[in-house]
């Protein structure tokens, strides 16, 4: 071996992958891990680690990147300055969306996605596609999209003008099992809320704080239980997303215990901030959807979180800015149905963990890893390159400083919402120095990568997707009279 044996030498670091944590040398050659263990041979670069945590890159498999939302407003961030917040925090890999609206064809705006993000990106990532109108033309560009690479679809139970019916939603189900691609849904009962919107508004009842009320906490619940029986009539894998409520916790626990593939992501909003939050005089800051919920939901994600009901944390980012441009485009006293749903988080979601799960002792930090990074990598097929410190995978890795205690404020804030929604709480634990392939990316908490610099990462549906091979009663041959329905 000669003298120079890796490009990157971390040296001496606390290794942590979702099982173990070793004090070693990491050895990076060609972007890969290529070596672990004790006085490995110099490198090209060397960065004395000398025993902090060292971690795999976050992956990020819920986000929304220059996507217009549901209310027809546009997205603050653009992929470089969602990509360069993600990096910031400690996320090396991203998955976005390719959003299709109603009328869209699915296959260009996919490939305007990608356009956007080749120009920009700063972390790696993938897509995953939202079919809002599966017309036979739609149907037809999943074939193609799902074997170039696009491993995921997602739907909507609820907004205007994302939601499908039952019956599309079906439709979906069966398509993405014919192509082996996994299946996430924002789940919430359409009905209840518009309901209750109509009853609110009417009265007069209209501030921000009204937007948790809208949501009726039956809504999740109802919603994940209607998404689970028509996944389990077609054998489809499901994950659910941004779970709120402790009974919607407990309605996909329920289904994992009778062996579904369900699986399911809260957010840190639904961790670290309750509906109180709503009804501050900022309160539409934090409107999203579903809404911030209770003390008592966050012990149950929590406890989900512990146990396994629930996977992976997701920051959900939806970036709008908290002007005319974004969150108040219908005006100062916007109601809080005309406020875009969402808020920031690419930059949050690893510190805030962090610091719950590792300083403050909420679990183990091997627990941190599998929530924000090895547990998305198996979910979304990533696996064999992402999500894990090991011999041959990437080498995406995060040097934490966990004394370093940083007050989160507004200024700290990277993307372009020029807001934090978690203002006026200190943190211990920071990421120092983030390494994308191999290439340190952000040095000392400040960005040095080149936009454009990321690489799209190409996924089937891998086995999370795959259907578990039990038919219902009315798809089972023997049961259904013979009749031919997948
Ligand atoms: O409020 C949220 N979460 N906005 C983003 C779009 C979505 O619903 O996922
Ligand atoms: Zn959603
Ligand atoms: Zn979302």
């Amino acid at each position: 071996m000669s003298a120079v044996a890796y490009d990157l030498l971390i040296r001496d670091g606390t290794v942590v992958t979702a099982t173990e944590t070793a004090r070693c040398d990491i050895g990076v050659r060609g972007g890969r891990i290529v070596a672990l263990g004790e006085d490995l041979a110099a490198g090209k670069t060397v960065i004395e680690a000398d025993g902090r945590f060292v971690t795999p890159g976050g992956i990020d498999s819920h986000c929304h990147i220059e996507q217009m939302s549901a209310v027809g407003i546009m997205n603050a961030d653009d992929f470089e300055s969602a990509t360069r917040s993600a990096a910031l925090g400690g996320t090396t890999t991203v998955i976005p969306f390719a959003c299709q609206h109603k009328g869209d064809d699915l296959a260009a705006i996919t490939a305007d996605y990608h356009a956007r993000a080749a120009r920009g990106a700063v972390v790696d990532y993938a897509f995953h596609l939202i079919v809002t109108d599966p017309t036979s033309k739609t149907m037809d560009d999943l074939s193609r999209l799902v074997p170039q690479g696009h491993g995921s679809i997602k739907i909507f139970l609820t907004y205007d003008a994302m939601r499908l019916d039952d019956e599309a939603v079906l439709d979906v189900l069966l398509k993405a099992r014919e192509l082996g691609a996994l299946v996430m849904a924002h789940a919430e009962n359409h009905g209840m809320i518009a309901w209750m919107v109509k009853r609110l508004l009417a009265r007069g009842h209209t501030a921000p704080k009204f937007h948790a009320v809208s949501h009726p906490r039956a809504s999740e619940a109802e919603a994940f239980t209607r998404l689970i029986a028509m996944a389990e009539l077609i054998d489809q894998p499901v994950m659910i997303y941004h779970v709120a409520t402790a009974e919607g916790a407990a309605v996909i626990a329920n289904a994992r215990g009778r062996g579904l593939k369900v699986y399911g992501e809260t957010c840190p909003q639904y961790l670290f901030l309750t509906a109180a939050d709503l009804d501050r005089p900022d309160g539409g800051k934090v409107i999203c959807s579903p809404p911030l919920r209770e003390a008592a939901d966050q012990e149950a994600l929590w406890a989900a979180l512990q146990r396994g009901d629930l996977q992976t944390v997701t920051s959900d980012h939806a970036p709008f800015s908290y002007d005319a441009a974004g969150k108040l485009a219908a005006g100062p006293d916007a109601t809080f149905k005309q406020i875009a749903n969402g808020m920031p988080g690419l930059l949050w979601r690893l510190p805030l963990l962090f610091d719950a799960i590792v300083s403050q002792g909420r679990m183990d930090i091997r627990d941190f890893v599998r929530l924000t990074a090895t547990a998305p990598a198996h979910i979304y097929n990533l696996a064999d390159r992402k999500g894990a410190i090991a011999i041959g995978r990437d080498a995406d890795l995060v040097i934490w400083d966990a004394d370093r205690r940083v007050p989160l404020t507004d200024d700290l804030v990277a993307d372009k919402t020029g807001y934090n929604p978690y203002a006026g709480r200190t943190l211990t634990g920071w990421p120092d120095t983030v390494v994308r392939r191999g290439e340190v990316i952000v040095s000392e908490g400040a960005m040095v990568a080149a936009p454009g610099s990321a690489a799209f990462l190409p996924r089937g549906g891998g086995e999370a997707a795959r259907p578990r091979g039990v038919a219902a009663p009315e798809f089972d041959p023997v049961r259904n009279f013979g009749a031919d329905l997948y």
